[in-house]
Formats: structure tokens, C-alpha cells, sequence
């Protein structure tokens, strides 16, 4: 049984009487008449599970919730050059809808669902386009006042209310995400056996394509990061175009997505397979943040306390390091650790890499609880700076894994990447023998 059609049956139930209409992503052009590969809308998709673009789902909310697909025709001549099509009727009857129609239909029948509705639901701000459009739709249903027709006062935006639902992960969902995780497990692993010094970074990448593709994930969930030296300082370093030297670290941050679904995971190694004596000291460091991090990871917990524990030894460690003055109040007052840490330690993980979700309720951090799935991710990235010894200048290093909350504590989705200075090491021996 598809999930989808009592998705939409709960989304109708929080909300008011009116139409919620939801267009999924536009294609998008690379050059001339060649597009970027199609990807559908999240919440779309998570909706419909509709991958096709140039569709629209309408749900009329009242006592009795329905739901309309609007979605391409048949056409014989289009599925001879581009492929399969559902069209409207075995796109209703598949995914579960009370009706479809063409989306030629789209203007005529949507002005009809919206004469004396109290409200629309719509992503507001989402695609310009798509905004003229229901401002339009709007402007002709006030038009006909004279023959009794009210428009919608209110447009409500729905996103809150759909991330609020993709926030929590089912059954479904987080076996598609351990799946996603596994596979990015063995890229990561094959990365790391290839990356070797005199490497380019982008024959790195390729690796974890390989890997990805061959294991039926067609997409990387983000460019794919593969940055090695002074360039794992850069935190989205994306043209992987540097050759890769003996003495160098690696880090990259990959991820792919299957069904949907991302994975997200970032690993920071040796190009020689041995850690030099200042990386492994910050490698330990940011591992120990990652642990006392994960450590919060659990049903009941603010999200924030796995920010702030990686934080305070974060801020410890550099201390000891030399690499900051003053006690680790003044550090974490001053929050003079930003030169080195500068980015959150995590992030909501689903159908988007950086998922939909709110991180605070009502302005206080919300609570860890179980089907939630985020990355835990601490970092340090020490550029040259006048208080940097030459010995930790352009030491780049990220530890992200993926992590979902059950009943007594956490699942590492990312489980089984090599992870310890031990781990690493004896991985890339083994690997490379
Ligand atoms: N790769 C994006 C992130 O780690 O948030
Ligand atoms: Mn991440
Ligand atoms: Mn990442």
C-alpha cells in the first residue's frame, strides 16, 4: 500500500476548510534544448510519489478531503523520443488519487475549486511564475463578484505544515535512508582507496559515482566535494580539479540519493594512508567533538545540545592546541572558535540533503525525538593566520555522519565508514594492498 494518499488524508486533517495547490519542480535548462536531469519537488514527491514534471497537485479540504492530480497527457509521439508517461487516468489510478486531469486543464478547473473557498494553500515565493499564475486565478474569480463568486481571502503557505510531517521519518523512509547510507558507505570506502597522491580530485569523484550508480542511486544528493590540501579549507569546495600530493589530507563530503532519499556523509583521510603527527592531533580533536555530539543524539534532548558539546571540546582542544588564548569561557563567550568552526554541526536529513523541518518551536530549541534523521558534523578548518603554526596551516577536517533517532538512542545510518585514526589507517592498507 502507497503511502501517499493517507500522507495527503493527514495534511487535510490539520488543516482549515479551502484548496491547497502544490506544483512540482520546473525543468530546467543546462543548454540549448538539453536539460539538468529532472528533479520532482520534495514535498511534491512526498505527497504524490509523482516523479514526472509539469504536475500539480490540488487538494480540495473540506468533510470529505480530495485530491486531483494534474499531469501530463498521453502522447504517443513525445514517449517514442523521451519515454514512458503516465498521463491522467493510470496517474490516478497508481498513486491513488480521486481524480486526475491534463494539465492543460490546470487554469479552468483550479478557478473553479477556488469560487467561495476561505482560503488557498500555496508555497508562496516558491517559483515567481507560479505566483503570477495564482494571482491570476485569483483576479478572475473576484471578477465574477457580479454572478456571486468570492475569492479566497487568505493564501496560507503549507510548507510548515508538510515539513512538520517529513520531519518524522517512517518505516519506509528510514529503510530507503539506511539503504541510501549503505551505499555511500562503500563510495566513501572506494574513495579512499583510490585516492591516492598524484590522484586528480576528480578521478576521486568518479569513484564514488561509480559506486553510486552502479548500486542504482542515479544522482549524487549535492555536488560531491572532494578536496584535498589547503582546498578541505574551502567548506563547499566543488571543482575537485587539483592533483592530489603526497602529505596531503582528503576530504570529502559525498552523498547520494536513492528513491528519493539523502545520504550525506564526509570523511577526511591521509593521501598517504599515514596521518601526520598535527593532523592526527586535530583528526582526534574533531572526532571527540563528533562523539560527545552524538552523545546527545537522543529521544528528549534539545537539538542544540549536540551543537554546543561539540562546541565546548571544539573550543577546549584548540585551547590546548595553542591555537586559541584565554580560558574556555572566554572562548565560548567570545566565540573566538569561529575562525576555526564556523558552520552548524548539523542539519535535518530526508528528500532534501539539508531536509525540511524547524529547529526551534515557539523560539526554544525543539527536542530530539524518535524518526527524526539529521547529520552530525563537526569540523575545523585552520587557514594560514597570524596566530596558526605553520604546522596546522591548511588542515581541513570534517567528520559527518547520518543519524536517526529511535525509542532508547540513536541509529549511525553511516555506520561501518571507517571513522577512528585506526580505522582509516588499517582501512586504506588493506585497500590498497
Ligand atoms: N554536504 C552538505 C552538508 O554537509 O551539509
Ligand atoms: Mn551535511
Ligand atoms: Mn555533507
Amino acid at each position: 500500500m502507497q503511502p501517499y494518499s493517507s500522507r495527503r488524508a493527514r495534511l487535510a486533517g490539520q488543516l482549515q476548510p479551502g484548496v491547497l495547490i502544490l506544483p512540482t519542480s520546473p525543468e530546467f535548462a543546462r543548454n540549448a534544448d538539453t536539460g539538468y536531469p529532472y528533479r520532482f519537488d520534495s514535498s511534491f514527491f512526498y505527497l504524490t510519489g509523482f516523479q514526472e514534471p509539469e504536475a500539480v497537485l490540488a487538494i480540495v479540504i473540506g468533510d470529505t478531503p480530495q485530491s486531483l492530480l494534474y499531469c501530463r497527457d498521453k502522447n504517443e509521439e513525445r514517449e517514442i523520443w523521451d519515454g514512458y508517461r503516465y498521463g491522467p487516468t493510470k496517474a490516478s489510478e497508481t498513486f491513488g488519487f480521486d481524480a486526475a486531469a491534463s494539465i492543460g486543464e490546470l487554469d479552468s478547473q483550479i478557478i473553479e475549486l477556488l469560487k467561495n473557498q476561505p482560503r488557498v494553500y500555496f508555497p508562496l515565493g516558491m517559483d515567481a511564475s507560479w505566483d503570477a499564475r495564482l494571482t491570476g486565478w485569483l483576479n478572475t474569480v473576484r471578477a465574477q463578484s457580479r454572478a456571486g463568486f468570492t475569492a479566497p481571502d487568505e493564501v496560507v503557505d503549507p510548507r510548515g505544515a508538510i515539513a512538520e510531517m517529513r520531519l518524522f521519518k517512517d518505516e519506509h523512509e528510514l529503510d530507503v535512508l539506511r539503504q541510501s547510507g549503505r551505499i555511500n558507505v562503500e563510495a566513501h570506502k572506494r574513495a579512499m582507496r583510490f585516492a591516492t597522491p598524484g590522484t586528480a580530485e576528480y578521478a576521486v569523484e568518479a569513484e564514488l559515482l561509480h559506486e553510486y550508480y552502479r548500486n542504482g542511486s542515479r544522482f549524487p544528493a549535492y555536488s560531491s566535494i572532494v578536496a584535498s590540501g589547503p582546498n578541505a579549507c574551502v567548506l563547499h569546495y566543488i571543482e575537485n580539479n587539483r592533483t592530489i600530493r603526497d602529505g596531503d589530507l582528503i576530504l570529502i563530503d559525498a552523498g547520494c540519493e536513492l528513491g528519493g532519499y539523502a545520504s550525506d556523509i564526509t570523511r577526511t583521510f591521509p593521501a598517504s594512508g599515514k596521518f601526520s603527527g598535527p593532523q592526527k592531533a586535530v583528526y582526534e580533536l574533531v572526532l571527540a567533538a563528533h562523539v560527545a555530539a552524538q552523545a546527545e543524539a537522543a529521544p528528549g534532548k534539545p537539538w542544540n545540545n549536540m551543537h554546543d558539546a561539540a562546541v565546548k571540546v571544539l573550543a577546549q582542544g584548540l585551547i590546548d592546541l595553542k591555537l586559541l588564548t584565554g580560558s574556555l569561557d572566554q572562548v565560548l563567550e567570545t566565540e573566538t572558535y569561529r575562525q576555526f568552526y564556523m558552520h552548524r554541526t548539523g542539519h535535518w536529513l530526508g528528500l532534501d540533503v539539508h531536509d525540511a523541518g524547524a529547529y526551534k518551536l515557539q523560539g526554544e530549541w525543539r527536542t530530539l525525538e524518535t524518526g527524526m534523521v539529521f547529520t552530525i558534523e563537526p569540523g575545523l578548518y585552520i587557514r594560514p593566520a597570524a596566530n596558526v603554526p605553520a604546522e596546522f596551516e591548511h588542515i581541513g577536517i570534517r567528520i559527518e555522519d547520518d543519524v536517526a533517532i529511535t525509542a532508547n538512542g540513536n541509529e549511525v545510518l553511516s555506520a561501518g565508514c571507517p571513522r577512528t585514526v585506526a580505522e582509516i589507517e588499517g582501512w586504506i592498507a588493506e585497500a590498497r594492498a
